[in-house]
């Protein structure tokens, strides 16, 4: 069987490269990689942890990119692959522009798509944006579903899609941490952390971008100046339009420390030494419970519910006396701590990437 993986940004590499390695592993499986390119620094970084090297590489990406303008790319070079390798299968990951273009390419050749982690939602198609739309898209057309949980494989049911085309697989991003998180790594920040409380931040999401991000920054500016012992790092995403309000609302504070994004083992490592997480990322609040971190989730939706009803993740918005309240109850309510960083782990057991390739084989 012919698969042709594909994937275009620092989250889909980190979540399809353990189950790239399960395929490249097994003889009865052609495998075929395709990297869009939609990011271009942040996915090179991850490959290089992961240790994986491409087939294609579209190479797509363009400073401050338009989603039309990034939609035609992706679908216009994809087709080119498809054309020549005619694949059995097209996998893709997720929610992002990349994954739903090149499902859609994939349907205009008809050509099965396997969706892994298939069925998130949060049913409003503006939050966040445009990732509720490109996941529902790729669900329409998509003829096999990784869903990582119960409660996605639900969402899929009551969609009306077929039961027979769902499998409960778990998160391949729990495959991944197990490569990454380990308790002896030395990071390069244990340092600069000494004994401070760390705050992990990270903030990039389409819809954030503007009032909602200057709100969130001046509240943790308010956190840093009232508690000498809490530090903040942030690895800022590089989108010019993150990295602006960033660096000039958090630019100058001394215990706030912006650096580039981070490699993953790098990331999953700061999480493990965090105090708690700050967070819009999709991924982060999947493996933060993992690790048994408070997450306080900077949007007012979210479609990982599985972590909010373990008590992991809490919907706190972007409004500054709220991320503000929330992040001092943390600081200060030992009980409320220890009730959100109860390690619970909803998102599998680090086998989804060979329940996948399960079944592959059986099809
Ligand atoms: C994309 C995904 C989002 C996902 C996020 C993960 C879409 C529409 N959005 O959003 O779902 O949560 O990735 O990070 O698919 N840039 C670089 N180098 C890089 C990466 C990005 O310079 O390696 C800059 C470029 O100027 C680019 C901009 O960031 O134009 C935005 O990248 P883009 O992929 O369009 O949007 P993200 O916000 O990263
Ligand atoms: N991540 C990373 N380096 C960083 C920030 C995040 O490796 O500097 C990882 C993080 O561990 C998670 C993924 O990137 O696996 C999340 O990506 P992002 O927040 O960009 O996208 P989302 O998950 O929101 O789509």
């Amino acid at each position: 069987m012919k698969v042709l993986a594909v994937f275009g940004t620092r989250p889909e590499a980190i979540k399809m490269c353990p189950l790239i390695k399960e395929l490249h592993n097994c003889e009865k499986i052609e495998l075929i990689t395709c990297l869009t390119g939609q990011h271009d620094e942040m996915v090179q970084q991850v490959l290089k942890i992961f240790n994986i090297c491409v087939d294609y590489n579209l190479k797509i990406m363009k400073e401050n990119q338009t989603l039309i303008l990034l939609t035609i790319h992706v679908l216009e070079k994809f087709d080119g692959i498809l054309e020549k390798e005619k694949p059995d299968i097209i996998l893709v990951h997720g929610d992002t522009t990349s994954a739903m273009a090149c499902a859609m390419a994939g349907f205009y050749r008809k050509i099965p798509v396997g969706h892994v982690e298939a069925g998130l939602r949060t049913y409003n198609i503006y939050s966040p944006y445009p990732e509720e739309f490109n996941r529902q898209m790729i669900d329409i057309i998509s003829g096999f579903y990784f869903a990582p949980t119960k409660e996605s494989a639900d969402n899929l049911l009551r969609e009306g899609k077929n039961k027979d085309d769902i499998y409960i697989t778990g998160n391949t991003v729990i495959d991944a941490l197990k490569t990454t998180v380990n308790l002896e790594y030395k990071s390069s920040y244990d340092e600069w952390k000494g004994n401070s409380k760390l705050l992990l931040l990270t903030m990039h999401r389409r819809e954030n971008i503007g009032k909602p991000m200057q709100d969130v920054f001046r509240a943790v500016k308010r956190i840093i100046r009232e508690y000498s012992d809490v530090k903040v790092i942030y690895p800022v995403h590089l989108n010019p339009n993150v990295r602006k309000i960033a660096y000039q609302e958090l630019g100058k504070e001394k215990n706030i420390l912006l650096t580039e994004p981070v490699n993953p083992l790098e990331f999953h490592n700061l999480i493990n030494m965090s105090y708690l997480v700050l967070t819009d990322s999709g991924g982060i609040q999947e493996e933060a419970p993992a690790l048994g971190k408070p997450v306080l989730v900077l949007r007012n939706t979210t479609e990982r519910m599985e972590g909010v009803l373990a008590g992991t993740l809490k919907l706190i918005g972007t409004d500054t006396d709220n991320v503000y309240c929330e992040i001092i109850r943390l600081l200060e309510d030992k009980n409320e701590y220890e009730h959100m960083s109860k390690s619970k782990n909803p998102y599998g057991d680090g086998k989804a990437s060979k329940r996948i390739l399960d079944v592959l084989l059986n099809i």
